[in-house]
């Protein structure tokens, strides 16, 4: 069983690419409006594909996995992607598994592409390009099972607290803005995975004070008017799906 929670695609296309490999079911979490109960057969592995957030994963994983009930589960694999550092994502995770009383997680990081540009510039295409080929190596080798594991330093555990901590901070909406070119489409309304966004007269606006920070709405946007801050601004938009034509 492969279950994933994407914005972007890259952690969408790894998770399509382990059900390739391994079978069983493919769950999109953001299909899910309330957590669920999941039952795996015999020596099924379960898979978790989700990106980082600030050395962690996000509020909707977090609370997604900690309320779901996970039945007959005897290994479990989780690949974070992320944009160049995985920071403790990795004893996060497994600290979540372990307060369920479930296996330890087996965990790999997988840099792609990042899609933070409230921090960083999104790189060119062709930049985008040939990270997602080398990402397409290393995840080729999770898959043989070749690949090392990941593992964080016990400083880097130790520093992991304070960094995730900045994520409450970023999930703060009210720097959302949508431009005049916005075309009324409704999509980043439809897609935003906890339901933040809702419209007046089909003009999005931000109904929660605080979101995922997931970025699915400005990076899918067709005409590229959501920004946060001044700080998207002039900066690319990033989809896997893009990055692939
Ligand atoms: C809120 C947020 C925080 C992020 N923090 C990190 C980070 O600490 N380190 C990193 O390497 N990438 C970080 N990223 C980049 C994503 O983890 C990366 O682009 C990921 O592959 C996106 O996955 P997706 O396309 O499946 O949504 C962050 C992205 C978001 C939206
Ligand atoms: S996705 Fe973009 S164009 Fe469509 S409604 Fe939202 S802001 Fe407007
Ligand atoms: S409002 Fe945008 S960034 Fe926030 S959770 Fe929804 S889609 Fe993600």
């Amino acid at each position: 069983m492969v279950i994933y929670y994407s914005a972007t695609g890259n952690s969408k296309h790894v998770a399509i690419k382990l059900h390739e490999a391994f079978q069983g079911k493919l769950v999109d979490v953001c299909n899910f409006e309330e957590p669920a109960t999941f039952y795996l057969e015999d020596g099924e592995t379960l898979f978790l594909v989700t990106f980082n957030c600030f050395w962690g994963i996000s509020n909707h994983m977090e609370s997604f996995l900690q309320k779901s009930g996970f039945n007959n589960v005897s290994k479990i694999v989780v690949i974070i992607t992320c944009g160049g550092y995985l920071g403790g994502g990795d004893a996060s995770i497994e600290k979540l598994f372990l307060e369920k009383e479930l296996p330890k997680p087996t965990v790999y990081a997988l840099a792609m592409v990042t899609n933070y540009s409230i921090l960083h510039d999104i790189p060119s295409l062709e930049i985008q390009k040939r990270k997602l080929i080398h990402a397409e190596k290393a995840l080729s080798k999770i898959i043989q099972g070749t690949q090392k594991p990941y593992r964080s330093s016990w400083l880097i555990r130790r520093l992991t607290p304070n960094i995730h901590a900045r994520y409450e901070k970023a999930r703060i909406t009210s720097l959302f803005t949508v431009d005049r070119s916005c075309i009324r489409c409704g999509l980043c309304v439809k897609n935003c995975p906890v339901h933040a966004i809702e419209t007046k007269e089909n003009k999005p606006f931000w109904v929660s004070p605080k979101c995922d920070n997931c970025l699915r709405c400005l990076h899918h946007c067709p005409v590229a008017a959501i920004n946060y801050g001044d700080s998207t601004r002039n900066c690319l938009r990033y989809t896997y799906e893009s990055c692939e034509r």
